[in-house]
């Protein structure tokens, strides 16, 4: 088990490369899953989630080739199995997009079956409308017991109209995966519009399905008999560059975000700047600047293009730094998503939770302390906090961080800053890996 230390207080500069999107890549690798032929992935992130991802995939009977770093080769043409057997639940109930498997299986075989999924614990995650969508295609749903079974008594899926009644990213996805090889037409209203769904599609239509209307709040679908091999790079992420950024800003100093889609980060550039953070964009990157005090401000999260909710601990963090008094709303997560402020508070912070805000007064300093991610988004917010802070921060749990960012040491060390990743004890310790 490792943790990491950080001694906070110093800025941030240099250039800071980002890596493929997460949330992006754990929908396409069990997309993959419908390709009849060769699949290269290229930018995908090195991170664990997509590790388990290929395995699952391995176990399955697919031929995974990794080329390089962030570059594998996907070979499903010889995938039978439409059960998931024993020996893989423990890696489906850990992270959440396990249950893409569910829309993929049942697309390429009529028939799936796998447990539930694990993720971050906001509180109550339901599938209800990954499940109506899926019935309404022609699948017989049962969840019960820990698993999800699907069955298509016609064997093929069928095209209809599905009208989500809440704006959910996984519901969409695993209704377009399992649309993509669906006999006729289907059309989805009421979709997420994140920047991985748009991903999600240009992968499948270039691996020859027809999907058209991504990025607006519907989605149609031309069913196709199945998939053919090709190749796809993924998008960076959104989310990890929104990390950085929000670190330069509790940190100060002046960073180069680059490989990055400029357009996807825009209401966290503007969020920054509203907060005193110089944020100038260019084709391809951002560059981060902060060298004076910072400014109080108010967000919430919505669906994109709203404020995300994945950048919600972050700025949190970066909040408690800056001087007046801050308000964050969670608009996505009933359940509110701030286990985070605990370990804040532990570092200074002055926070107060009601509902589904936290009522932030900044402080001059957060000063360090031993704390422990939370979840994967909560542990980053630790992390900026502990860079910010005056002294010594350890992070306990970092394996939530390593779900989802990529080299994350090597990167802030490569900024300057003065964080490292050491071994913890095994008995000191007990981690609960159950994440996505
Ligand atoms: N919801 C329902 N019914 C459903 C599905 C969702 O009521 O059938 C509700 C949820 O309870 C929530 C809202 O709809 O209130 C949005 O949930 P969504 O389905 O959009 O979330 P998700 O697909 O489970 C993904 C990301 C999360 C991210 C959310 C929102 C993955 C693997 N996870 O989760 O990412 O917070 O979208 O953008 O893509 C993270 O990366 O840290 C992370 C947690």
């Amino acid at each position: 088990m490792e943790k990491y230390v950080i001694q906070g207080g110093r800025p941030l500069h240099g250039e800071v490369e980002i890596s493929g999107a997460k949330n992006a890549a754990v929908a396409i690798i069990p997309a993959a899953l419908m390709v009849h032929g060769t699949c290269r992935l290229e930018n995908l992130p090195e991170i664990s989630d997509t590790d388990t991802l290929l395995h699952i995939l391995t176990y399955l009977g697919a031929r995974v080739n990794m080329i390089n770093r962030t570059t594998v080769e996907i070979d499903c043409t010889h995938v039978q199995m439409d059960i998931l057997p024993e020996r893989m639940w423990a890696l489906t109930r850990k992270i959440r997009a396990s249950y893409y498997l569910i829309g993929a299986m049942l697309g390429r075989f009529g028939r799936a079956r796998t447990t539930m999924p694990g993720g971050c614990n906001f509180g109550v995650r339901p599938i209800d409308q990954h499940i109506k969508g899926l019935t309404a295609l022609g699948a017989d749903m049962d969840v019960s017991g820990g698993f999800i079974t699907a069955g298509c008594p016609a064997g093929r899926l069928r095209g209809t109209t599905i009208y989500l009644d809440k704006v959910s990213v996984g519901a969409t996805i695993n209704i377009m995966i399992a649309a993509a090889t669906a006999e006729g037409r289907t059309v989805i209203e009421n979709v997420a519009r994140e920047p991985h769904i748009v991903d999600l599609a240009n992968f499948l239509n270039s691996m020859g399905a027809d999907v058209r209307g991504a990025g607006t709040d519907t989605i149609k679908i031309r069913g196709v008999k199945q998939l053919h091999g090709g190749s796809y790079a993924l998008i960076p992420d959104q989310i990890e560059a929104g990390t950085y950024m929000a670190a330069v800003a509790a940190a100060g100093g002046a960073v180069r975000v680059s490989n990055v889609i400029p357009k996807h980060l825009e209401c966290i550039s503007s969020k920054l700047r509203e907060m005193a953070v110089e944020v100038e964009e260019g084709d391809d990157y951002v560059l981060v600047r902060r060298d004076g005090p910072l400014h109080r401000a108010n967000l919430k999260t919505m669906p994109y293009p709203g404020f995300p909710t994945d950048m919600q601990p972050q700025m949190a963090a970066v909040l408690c730094c800056a001087p007046g008094n801050s308000t964050v709303t969670e608009g996505v997560w009933a359940g509110g998503r701030f286990k985070y402020v605990g370990e804040l508070k532990k570092m200074g912070a002055q926070i107060e939770v009601e509902d589904q805000s936290a009522f932030i007064q900044g402080v001059d300093k957060l000063t360090g302390s031993v704390v422990k991610a939370c979840d994967l988004r909560a542990g980053a917010a630790v992390v900026i906090a502990g860079l910010a802070a005056e002294g010594v921060t350890e992070v306990e749990d970092i394996i939530y961080i390593e779900r989802g960012y990529q080299d994350l040491v090597g990167k802030f060390r490569a900024l300057g800053a003065d964080i490292r990743c050491v071994q913890v004890p095994e008995h000191s310790r007990s981690a609960n890996w159950n994440a996505g």
